[in-house]
């Protein structure tokens, strides 16, 4: 069986517009881990970054028609690089590259490659708005997408260079490789399909007046890794959310809440539509018993605090679970781990539980690698070595697949 990895050979397709900068940075970051990358650049790319700020960054030479062109070549280049690629990223994706690709045209170095190659397409469009909405490119985008090795990065909303203010800008270079990474994952298969997951994430805050609050460490980079991952893989992901230390992704439906009864009640009304829920959230466990509108001075402040219990969210979810849903808890512990997870995935009633250790460096909250044990309601477990959060995103995914 092949050892699934967030990396390996990538090729990237660079277009001629302004969002080839955030490439560059894409380039620097994949070149910094063990796996190669190589870009190829059409005509118009090259007047807004040159190939030999990608061959610095990317420890390669950059290729354009040029080397296509070249007469001394064994073996034909679009065939060699388009077989060399695990993963191929057209970023910018250009209206103009988009209508070649589109009707399988193949006038350049890039769109030879790609009619030469097999392997799953990341496509990051940019453009103006008016571009990007107009008929003729929606079309065009369709019919790219009727091909299912071709995975749409849709453009993000916001100001353009051109200083429109609306959809067709980029997505920003850590979206274009996470997206990179789970193709090099799942090999493009898109196991979610048609399927719509709820997640939680961030650490929910109960407050005492409208500065001090009952809270945890969380971040809500899990919960991101793990809607990431499900959108990769082809699911329609909402994610409703603490406060989080990063932006959601547009391409996620959000909504943010602060404490554990707005968590509870927004996940109540999502729950009913949702195939699959990951309950990732922190939720604080207990809250003051009294709190304030207004903020306590100093001196006002209780010698104690009387607290009592929140919902417990997962609890009261589970008996209104539907035969198709399935319900993944997650658990955060210390000391030894394994027994008391075991004794919780049966009390809270879930299909499986990750649990993973809080008291460790580089696992659990706020970090960017996280190592753990899934636990499956069939008495099967998974340990996961310390791996990227979206590795273990993946992971979990995987280890999903039996229940
Ligand atoms: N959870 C929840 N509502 C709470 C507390 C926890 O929905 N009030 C969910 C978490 O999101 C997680 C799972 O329950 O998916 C396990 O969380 P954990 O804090 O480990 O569970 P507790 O029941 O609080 O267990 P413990 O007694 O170990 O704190």
């Amino acid at each position: 069986m092949r050892t699934k990895t967030l990396g390996g050979p990538l090729l990237i397709g660079g277009g001629g517009g302004i969002a080839l900068y955030k490439v560059c940075t894409l380039v620097s970051t994949w070149a910094k881990t063990t796996d190669p990358v190589r870009v190829v650049l059409t005509e118009a790319a090259q007047r807004f970054v040159t190939p030999l700020t990608f061959a610095a960054l990317a420890r390669h030479p950059t290729y354009t028609d040029q080397d296509f062109w070249q007469p001394n070549r064994s073996r034909p280049l679009h065939i060699e690089l388009g077989t060399w690629a695990g993963v191929i990223l057209l970023a910018p994706l250009t209206a103009q590259t988009l209508a070649r690709l589109a009707q399988g045209l193949a006038d350049d170095l890039l769109t030879n490659i790609l009619l030469a190659s097999t392997v799953p397409v990341v496509a990051a469009p940019a453009m103006n708005t008016a571009m990007w909405e107009q008929v003729s490119v929606q079309r065009n985008l369709r019919l790219l997408l009727e091909d299912p090795r071709y995975h749409l990065l849709p453009p993000t909303m916001g100001r353009m260079a051109c200083d429109t203010v609306g959809s067709g800008r980029m997505a920003e270079p850590e979206e274009l490789l996470a997206y990179t990474q789970s193709l090099f994952w799942t090999q493009g298969h898109r196991d979610l399909i048609g399927k719509r997951v709820l997640i939680s994430g961030g650490g929910t805050r109960e407050p005492l007046d409208p500065v001090r609050f009952i809270g945890n460490p969380a971040t809500g980079r899990m919960a991101l890794a793990l809607a990431r991952a499900c959108f990769h893989r082809g699911a329609e992901v909402t994610l409703v959310h603490a406060p989080l230390t990063e932006p959601v992704p547009d391409f996620i439906q959000a909504q943010a809440v602060t404490t554990s009864d707005q968590m509870k009640h927004a996940l109540q009304q999502a729950f009913p539509a949702c195939d699959l829920l990951l309950m990732n959230a922190a939720v604080a466990d207990v809250r003051p018993s009294q709190s304030y509108p207004h903020k306590l001075a100093k001196a006002d402040l209780p010698s104690q605090l009387a607290l009592e219990p929140v919902p417990d969210i997962l609890s009261e979810l589970v008996p209104l679970r539907r035969p198709h849903q399935k319900i993944i808890g997650f658990a955060a512990q210390t000391g030894d781990i394994l027994p008391p997870a075991w004794a919780k995935l049966h009390r809270k009633g879930v299909d499986a539980l990750f649990v993973n250790p809080v008291d460790e460096v580089d696992s659990g909250f706020a970090t960017t690698h996280n190592r753990g044990w899934l636990l499956l309601r069939t008495g099967v477990s998974h340990e996961f070595p310390s791996a990227p959060k979206l590795a273990i995103a993946h992971q979990i995914l995987d280890g999903l697949g039996s229940i």
